[in-house]
């Protein structure tokens, strides 16, 4: 299972794929909905044929911003893989646990499409004989797992992923999840667990005037909401700039499917999928303070791969070894929820790195595991992810941050390109030194779009900004409209699960899914 998508179908294109020279992209086939096509993508500016840079640039340009550095962030560091479970459950392609037959075509569409509905959490829901495995008996709890004891700490039910299907190691160790993706590093893992425990809390204090046959359907219609709401109030304006954010959905969308039917079914932009909402790729640490045990930048990004059962092998154990259950504490600032007996010290807490043209160096050398191989030696420029990101692009032609400033400008956006001065020489990011003059000429003129709202970023306090901003929060909107179940449709909707009827964080979720108890958020102490 690879983490992002090989191969586009964008919808009016066709399959957009590599070809085996890796040169160039071709329409492979003219798929239709009734041919049932892939996971729909679609282009929400211009091609930008003609203006894609050569590898050796693209190589250069990757290796410049594969090398650690950049800025700090005030984000906390557990945003970050709340927003890669959101990558995951946007580009969940359901259809791959639904059992092919007794599916209508028009729910075969729906599964292939993007939206905040959580369904990389449910599969297909309990009913359906493919996803049953994913829930406990009663059809209602989703199913969790059990540590492994190690180095004198018990093991502890409901601190891993469910584990244990199959008969050789590498299957026992598979997490019983409907998305694997969400197994692809412990942070990202332990965030899906939390999700899990959301969810089982909301059934456990659902009202008993709920009919059984009722019961599972008010519970996820519930979680979804509350879910959505928190991205919008609290991870959103955290990654994005808050009057964009607010703008797009107090005034509504100007470039993405304006004017659609709320309910026809959402397309997935390649300008989010490609470039803007890779944006997380910058916000990685090489190193986290990760629990009382893995302390002080122990908690290596290697060993978080390592105690995964996808890009590792959970450290040779078949279950997560109870060491390294997380501290939630050391990756969300509980004080925002007025609970400073659930702060560490300033020193143990985690945050991101700043949304910037830097990355991690770790990402400069990828586990073949973790973008689906082949395996490649040290330093080849298939490992280093900037250099995998610029490339996608590449291949399905995607605009340049040029293009799509003017393109956003022609829909009404009101947004100020950048400069060439500004695209050159950022705030403290990826330095362009070592790229020819030719080189960083034609960096300049033909940006890429991961490149460009970056630097938007970095220029502009560490949030995606202008184009960047517009491109994630229009598509977000579209998203959680295109739900079945959705808080921008349902407008009277408010949250119940916080402290109050507006106010609904990710600390909140985590106090409702942890019964706000020390001994279930950090269980290490
Ligand atoms: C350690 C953490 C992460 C790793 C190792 C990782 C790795 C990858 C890889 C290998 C790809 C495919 C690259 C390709 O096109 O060949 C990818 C795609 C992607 N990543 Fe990440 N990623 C991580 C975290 C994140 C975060 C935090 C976000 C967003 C907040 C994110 C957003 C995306 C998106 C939107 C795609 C494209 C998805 C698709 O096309 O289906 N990733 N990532």
């Amino acid at each position: 299972m690879r983490h992002g998508s090989e191969s586009y179908f964008v919808v009016g294109e066709g399959l957009l794929t590599e070809s085996a020279d890796g040169r160039e992209a071709t329409v492979a086939v003219a798929a239709t909905a009734a041919a049932a096509p892939p996971f729909r993508f679609s282009r929400m500016g211009p091609r930008g044929s003609g203006r894609q840079l050569g590898d050796s640039n693209r190589k250069r340009i990757a290796g410049a911003m594969a090398v650690g550095g950049g800025g700090a962030s005030q984000i906390p560091a557990g945003f970050t893989y709340l927003g890669q479970f959101v990558d995951h459950d946007l580009t969940f392609d359901k259809t791959s646990v639904m059992l092919g037959q007794n599916v209508t075509p028009a729910q075969m569409l729906q599964a292939r499409s993007p939206s905040l509905d959580l369904d990389s959490l449910y599969g297909a829901g309990p009913q359906d004989p493919e996803s049953a495995k994913f829930y406990e008996s009663d059809g209602l709890h989703l199913k969790m797992g059990k540590t492994v004891a190690a180095e004198g700490i018990a093991a502890k039910n409901g601190f891993d992923l469910p584990r244990g299907a199959g008969s050789s190691a590498k299957a026992k160790r598979k997490a019983i999840i409907p998305d694997p993706r969400n197994d692809e590093n412990l942070a990202v893992a332990q965030t899906h667990l939390a999700m899990i425990r959301f969810h089982n809390r909301v059934v456990d204090t659902l009202p008993a005037s709920v009919p059984p046959s009722q019961r599972f359907d008010k519970a996820r219609e519930l979680v979804t909401k509350h879910y959505q709401w928190m991205l919008r109030t609290d991870y959103l304006p955290r990654v994005c700039a808050a009057g964009v954010v607010n703008n797009v959905f107090n005034q509504g969308r100007k470039a993405f499917e304006v004017g659609v039917a709320p309910t026809d079914v959402p397309t997935m932009p390649i300008e989010f999928s490609v470039a803007a909402f890779r944006l997380g790729h910058s916000m990685i640490r090489r190193e986290y303070n990760w629990n009382k045990i893995f302390d002080d930048g122990f908690g290596t990004l290697d060993l978080l791969f390592t105690f995964s059962s996808t890009s590792g092998d959970l450290g040779q154990e078949m279950r997560l070894p109870s060491t390294w259950i997380a501290d939630f504490r050391r990756l969300y600032d509980f004080k925002e929820a007025n609970k400073p007996n659930l702060a560490v010290p300033a020193a143990k807490f985690n945050r991101a790195r700043r949304i910037d043209t830097r990355l991690a160096d770790p990402l400069k050398n990828l586990r073949a595991a973790s973008f689906g191989g082949p395996r490649a030696p040290e330093n080849d420029p298939r490992r280093n992810l900037a250099f995998r990101n610029l490339t996608r692009a590449k291949m399905v032609r995607l605009a340049t941050g040029q293009q799509m400033a003017t393109f956003l400008k022609s829909k009404g956006v009101n947004l100020t390109k950048l400069t060439k001065a500004q695209i050159r020489d950022g705030n403290n990011g990826a330095d362009l030194d070592r790229l020819t003059l030719a080189q960083r000429a034609a960096l300049l003129k033909d940006t890429p779009l991961w490149f460009y709202v970056l630097r938007e970023a970095e220029l502009g306090g560490g949030k995606l900004r202008g184009v960047g901003a517009r491109i994630v929060a229009e598509t977000f909107h579209r998203a959680m409209e295109g739900s079945q179940n959705s808080i921008v449709r349902d407008t009277a909707w408010r949250p119940t699960f916080g402290p109050n009827t507006t106010t609904f964080r990710m600390v909140d979720l985590l106090l409702f899914a942890f019964e706000g108890k020390k001994s279930l958020l950090a269980p290490l102490g």
